[in-house]
């Protein structure tokens, strides 16, 4: 299990199309929407943050999931207002802390985010099998 705190951060300035008429932005609506509901299903170990902007703009709403020494993840396509994708990411996040180094196959992600990576990135150091050094100087 990967006890390093698990952070979360949700882009707060992406766009959904319907700004006009609510008046926010998808991105701080999905940040309210998982406010809203980590309140009362607290999840250990983890930090909240939001990002003003994450330069995947075309994928919106986009989040990623970082933690210490292990696989950095970016995910796009998020519905702000469809509960199902808040719900999601609890079961998501509970996947990448419990991961060894938080790998996250894709038959262990909750459906909406089995197509929806934008990245996975190693971390500064990387033990994984999938990392090969090729140069130092
Ligand atoms: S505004 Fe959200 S990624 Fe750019």
């Amino acid at each position: 299990m990967n006890t390093n705190k698990t952070i979360l951060s949700i882009c707060n300035r992406c766009r959904d199309g319907k700004e006009d008429d609510l008046k926010s932005r998808g991105g701080q609506r999905f940040l309210d929407n998982f406010l809203n509901k980590i309140k009362n299903n607290k999840i250990l170990n983890l930090k909240v943050r939001s990002v003003a902007c994450m330069s995947q703009c075309k994928r919106s709403c986009v989040i990623s999931l970082t933690s210490e020494n292990n696989f950095t993840y970016v995910f796009g396509d998020i519905i702000p207002d469809n509960q199902e994708f808040t719900s999601e990411l609890f079961n998501l996040i509970r996947t990448y802390s419990n991961s060894p180094n938080g790998f996250l196959r894709r038959g262990e992600r909750p459906q909406l985010f089995r197509s929806n990576i934008l990245g996975r990135l190693p971390s500064i150091v990387s033990n994984s099998d999938l990392v090969t050094y090729l140069y130092k100087s």
